[in-house]
């Protein structure tokens, strides 16, 4: 009897060494646990991933590495706000952009439709008045006809890859965007150096005064028969040069910014830049679009000015009428008859 209780307990011994010792092999790893706490991300690692991922997670993340290349962001393997940035500009940029021109545009033919071009409410009087000397009108054109190319090169590179793709298949866009980025880049420039140019010699005519806010009142005569006064230029175009000079001067600066990229500059300036080019260049796109309805279709006698010259003095009468004022008192450019 003896023997076989010292057996029983020999095996009731066993029994419990070995739920004993496969306790503390399930529990010892868990310990860690207890010791420094459950945190989030430990709670991540603790689900399967694969190392390799997490060394290009880290890569992303902008941890430097040691490289023996020398040079400015020569440690930096992946730029990750790179991909932040590629995914803004290719998408709420583009699309909310292109919805946004669309708008502005929608809104002009809305506009032409409904109210029709702002006529002469009296007859041509024969007698015309020098507007825009030889010297101003070459430099609008130079300035107008360099941001128009500037936008349809700007555009084609923003949204070519969706809209010229389709229509002139993948060889025919690649040559026209090698053309076109060389245009842009080329021409940028030069449109700076007149856009600054205009910018000065307009400079004086352009300080908004009382006269602008009963302009702005009366819709500057775009609304009713009512015909607000102005100086040599009206309160819109004032505006727009205001525009010009600060969203215009932000737009060419952050060209240079990206033309010539061996200044220095680290990629995130660039991106940066980038989006100040973008955001500024629509703005004016739109914006232009509204100086060119109005500089064209939307007001019966105001191209002649730019192109030829000269106004008629009913045309200047009804909307630069202290400006033809001051110009019979100066009698600097006294009316003369066209015939
Ligand atoms: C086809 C395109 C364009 C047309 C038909 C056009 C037409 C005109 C006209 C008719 C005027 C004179 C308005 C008046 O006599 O009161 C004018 C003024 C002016 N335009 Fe244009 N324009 C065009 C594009 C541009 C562009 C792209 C720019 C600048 C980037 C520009 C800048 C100016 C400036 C600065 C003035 C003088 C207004 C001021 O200084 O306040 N124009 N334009």
């Amino acid at each position: 009897m003896a023997v076989a209780d010292s057996l029983n307990k020999r095996k009731k011994m066993m029994l419990w060494s070995g739920i004993f010792i496969l306790l503390v092999i399930v529990l010892l790893p868990m310990s860690g646990y207890i010791v420094t706490g459950l945190n989030e991300s430990q709670q991540q690692s603790a689900e399967p991933t694969n190392p390799r991922a997490d060394t290009w997670r880290q890569v992303r993340q902008g941890n430097e590495g040691y490289t023996a290349v020398t040079g400015q962001e020569a440690n930096e393997l992946i730029q990750g706000s790179g991909e932040t940035w590629r995914q803004v500009r290719n998408g709420p940029m583009a699309t909310y952009g292109s919805w946004f021109l669309g708008f502005v545009l929608l809104v002009i033919m809305a506009f032409y439709i409904m109210r029709g071009r702002v006529e002469l409410t009296h007859p041509r009087t024969g007698e015309t008045v020098e507007r825009w000397t030889l010297n101003e009108r070459r430099l609008h054109w130079t300035t107008a006809i360099l941001f128009i190319l500037l936008t349809i090169t700007g555009l084609s590179i923003l949204y070519g890859r969706a809209v010229l793709i389709p229509l002139l298949g993948y060889p025919g866009f690649s040559l026209y965007a090698v053309g076109a980025k060389f245009v842009h880049n080329t021409l940028g420039p030069v449109f700076m150096i007149a856009l600054f140019a205009i910018l000065v010699k307009f400079f004086r005519h352009n300080f908004f005064n009382k006269v602008d806010l009963e302009w702005f009142k009366a819709y500057g005569g775009m609304v009713g028969d009512k015909h607000p006064s102005a100086g040599r230029m009206n309160g819109g175009e004032k505006v727009w040069y205001w525009a010009l000079a600060t969203a215009g001067l932000a737009l060419c600066f952050s060209g240079l910014v990206l033309d010539f990229p061996n200044f220095g500059q680290e990629r995130q300036v660039i991106q940066l830049a980038h989006v100040i080019h973008l955001t500024t260049a629509l703005l004016l796109i739109a914006f232009s679009f509204g100086h060119i309805y109005i500089g064209t279709i939307g007001t019966e006698g105001a191209l002649e000015g730019m192109t030829t010259g000269q106004v008629d003095v009913a045309w200047a009468e009804q909307h630069h009428d202290l400006w033809l004022q001051e110009m019979r008192e100066k009698n600097t450019d006294s009316p003369r008859s066209s015939e």
